[in-house]
């Protein structure tokens, strides 16, 4: 039974819109993407030139306020965010609850949500200032957790935050160091690993921003908010992908098993998709895919490696873009495509690629949250549905059924 008169009746207006292919939730004015183009602008400026030319921080300073930052801005932000990479000691002990092999996913959800229960002189969201708190606060320890909850995976010591690093530089040390030894950060990795974060920032109305959005429309917290996103990206049709990404292209193994994979994507009996490929926004060639497809053969070059799932990745591409199926429902590599292979060579787990992803998107979550909170004509989300079970029916006491 759909009682959509009654609603229509009621609103003057419904829309049944699954998956929310065409209904805008809110107006916004971070993040651009024209997917029929391929264009993705952050409050104006193209993609390919923030990853090429900017750093994660100025990004991040551009997103939180509007615009780019002059230089004693950035050195500012930079320091402010340095002031809050540390997390509370008791989060240690927190960590020591999780088993051992919890999915870094899981633990920074849990982490994430927690700093609630540590930072609640910054969720007063009425606020500004607070709200503003709250965002560098989440920007800054996120690097942390990401890497506490490696090291724990791991069964090493966490590291403190070496402020006299870069963002990170910072975050390289604290995954990679170990204490008994100094940890030289190689400025072309962590040039990579920046401009992967930058390529992660933001992404409009994704799925996971818009779970910090309905999250946050409630009053929720920020932190919170932010735990409730990080949950949604876990998904493999969303962050989850660059891990299934990966996984597929060593499943391959070898050029000569292409064809017999992209069978299967086309096979509609079969559920098997090609990760990293298709979007629901963009129908032509994701931009953040060509930045990092390049950034592979830089990382590769400095580390002086090569790895064989980099040439399965190429092939694929190339045999996918020529084959029909892909061709007509407009099928192309998105930015999780290639960043595993990246990730792989700097020595991260699969498990901790989309602990990566959340740690950057953590600068549009914010965002994006900081907008909708300023906007007066922000409301609870509280999407529709139409009914479709029974209709009214008398109970019957069990003895009865
Ligand atoms: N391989 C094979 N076929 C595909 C793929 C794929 N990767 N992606 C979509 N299709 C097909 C679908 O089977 C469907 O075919 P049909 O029309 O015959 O039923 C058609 O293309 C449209 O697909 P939908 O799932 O309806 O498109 P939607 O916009 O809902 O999904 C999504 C987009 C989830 C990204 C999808 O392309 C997918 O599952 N890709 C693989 C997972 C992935 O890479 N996710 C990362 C997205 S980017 C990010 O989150 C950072």
């Amino acid at each position: 039974v759909i009682d959509i008169r009654k609603l229509y009746a009621q609103t003057g207006t419904f829309t049944y819109d699954p998956g929310f292919t065409s209904t805008a939730s809110c107006e916004s004015g971070l993040t651009y993407i024209d997917g029929d183009e391929g264009v993705l602008l952050h409050r104006g400026y193209p993609i390919g030139q923030l990853a090429e030319q900017s750093s994660f921080m100025e990004v991040a300073y551009l997103m939180l306020n509007g615009e780019l930052p002059g230089q004693d801005e950035l050195a500012k932000f930079n320091t402010t965010i340095t002031r809050h990479t540390m997390l509370h000691e008791q989060l240690a002990t927190f960590y020591r609850g999780f088993r051992r092999d919890a999915h870094p996913m899981a633990v920074m959800c849990g982490v994430a949500g927690a700093l609630s229960a540590f930072y609640h002189d910054s969720t007063d969201i009425t606020d500004p200032k607070q709200r503003m708190i709250a965002s560098h606060r989440l920007i800054a320890k996120m690097p942390t957790i990401a890497a506490m909850a490696y090291k724990y995976s791991v069964g090493q010591p966490f590291l403190y935050p070496d402020n006299r690093l870069s963002y990170t530089g910072n975050f390289l040390r604290m995954t990679f160091g170990v204490p008994a030894e100094e940890y030289v950060v190689n400025p072309v990795v962590e040039k990579a690993l920046d401009r992967i974060f930058i390529l992660h920032a933001d992404h409009e109305q994704n799925a996971s921003t818009s779970t910090v959005r309905l999250a946050g429309s409630s009053g929720a917290n920020p932190f919170a908010c932010i735990a409730a996103g990080i949950a949604c990206l876990w998904g493999p049709a969303h962050g989850g992908a660059n891990e299934a990404a990966l996984n597929m292209l060593h499943e391959i193994g070898r050029p000569e098993r292409i064809p017999e994979f992209i069978a299967r994507a086309k096979d509609k009996n079969d559920p098997f998709r090609l990760m990293g490929f298709g979007h629901r926004v963009y129908k032509n060639y994701d931009p953040r895919a060509t930045v990092m497809q390049k950034t592979v053969r830089e990382v590769f070059k400095e580390l002086n490696v090569s790895d064989p799932v980099f040439d399965v990745a190429l092939q694929l591409e190339e045999m996918a873009l020529k084959d029909d199926y892909f061709v007509e429902k407009k099928l192309f590599p998105n930015v999780d495509f290639y960043s595993g292979v990246i990730l792989s060579a700097i020595g991260f787990p699969t498990t901790m690629f989309t602990a990566l992803f959340a740690l950057a998107r953590t600068v549009g979550w914010v965002a994006q949250w900081n907008e909708m909170i300023s906007d007066p004509e922000q409301k609870i989300g509280r999407p529709r549905q139409l009914y479709t079970g029974p209709t009214q029916r008398d109970y019957v006491p069990v003895d009865k059924r």
